[in-house]
């Protein structure tokens, strides 16, 4: 079976992309940034203050890895005022005053929170890409994302998927050697419409980062009409949109499950489907369903689960999960660096 995380990371090293970890507190990133130069997978820029991410570090030099101290570093000014252009006139929701009052609100502010700093930076083009989330929850990690980096011009939104590899003793339904799961960290409750735009983006990143050629199941309680509710007719409605805005990809749906990967039921359940029995991209009906099953696939199944990588952004930024190793974080470093491509 094919080593698809070294694949991608062998693909990253020939790119030379440069992605900045904000969280330089956090030891596990220090040395996932290490790590990342040393593989030659990109280059990277660590923000803190240097002395503190030393230390970290066991008191040793980052050699080929960029310290930059916020609190210090000469285009700060320049980030606040990107900030205040950027957001000016939005209302912050909790306490229905404007985001940034001032050039020096935005400043104060990015100097507080790291994450937004990163995303400024990947706004001006000083870094091609952001990974974060070791020591921050997945809404602020995301928000700066979509507040400064947006979507990306012919997207609809903003989706996130797992890549699920499977184990190295392999497992018997997984053709590919991985599934793509989508999206099981961003839109709650997802519309016709905002369905077939996650499957969109899933089946190009399918293509982009797995390497892998796309079969899309859209995934629900019911195979082709076995059964009727409104949450049934979301899904077979979506299917029958991306069927019309992305014909070239091969999906199929509403399929259950089992009919989606388990080749004999896909013949029962829909007979004649080049999809059903045989998918590699899963777009689940809801965050609920997506966020349990990558969980229930990585827990029983022995999967492993990277992610949550982001789609439909202008820039790559990706979240980790806070429970992550520095190993995790290096394969999110090479996957955002494809990204950047
Ligand atoms: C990411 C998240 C925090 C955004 O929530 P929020 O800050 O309340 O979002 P808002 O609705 O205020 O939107 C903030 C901005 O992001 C944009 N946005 C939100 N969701 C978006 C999406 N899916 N695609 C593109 N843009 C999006 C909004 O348009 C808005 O832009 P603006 O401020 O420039 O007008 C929210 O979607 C979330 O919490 N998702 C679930 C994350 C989670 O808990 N996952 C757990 C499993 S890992």
């Amino acid at each position: 079976m094919k080593n698809i995380l070294a694949e991608i990371k062998q693909k990253a090293s020939a790119l030379n992309k440069t992605v900045v970890l904000p969280e330089g507190e956090d030891k596990r990133v220090v040395l996932a940034a290490v790590e990342t130069v040393k593989q030659g997978i990109a280059k990277i820029v660590l923000l803190g203050n240097e002395n503190d991410v030393k230390a970290l570090n066991g008191g040793n030099e980052l050699t080929g890895v960029t310290v930059i101290d916020p609190v210090t570093y000469e285009k700060t000014n320049e980030y606040a005022e990107m900030l205040f252009k950027i957001r000016e006139g939005k209302i912050n929701k909790k306490t229905g005053m404007p985001e940034y009052a001032t050039v020096e609100d935005a400043k104060a502010s990015i100097l507080k929170d790291y994450t937004m700093y990163g995303a400024l930076m990947l706004k001006a083009g000083d870094v091609d890409g952001m990974v974060s989330g070791a020591c921050h929850s997945t809404a602020n990690t995301l928000r700066p994302g979509l507040q400064v980096i947006k979507t990306a011009p012919g997207e609809k939104m903003v989706s996130a998927y797992f890549l699920m590899i499977a184990p190295e003793y392999g497992n018997k339904y997984c053709e590919d050697g991985c599934y793509i799961y989508a999206d099981c960290g961003l839109n709650q409750n997802p519309n016709s419409e905002e369905l077939a735009y996650i499957a969109l983006s899933s089946a190009k990143s399918a293509k982009q980062i797995a390497g892998i050629e796309p079969r899309i199941a859209f995934i629900s309680h019911s195979s082709k009409g076995s059964a009727k509710h409104a949450d049934v007719t979301k899904v077979s409605e979506a299917v029958k949109l991306f069927k019309e805005i992305a014909p070239e990809f091969n999906a199929d749906g509403e399929l259950q499950f089992d009919a989606a990967i388990v080749p004999e039921i896909g013949q029962s359940k829909a007979p004649g489907s080049t999809v059903a029995g045989h998918a590699n991209v899963l777009v689940f009906p809801d965050l609920d369903a997506g966020n349990s099953n990558y969980k229930n696939t990585e827990r029983l199944g022995g999967f492993m689960a990277v992610g949550p990588i982001c789609q439909g952004l202008a820039k790559p930024i990706n979240d980790l999960s806070r429970g992550c190793s520095a190993d995790d974080i290096v394969a999110v470093v090479a996957i955002t660096a494809l990204q950047a491509e």
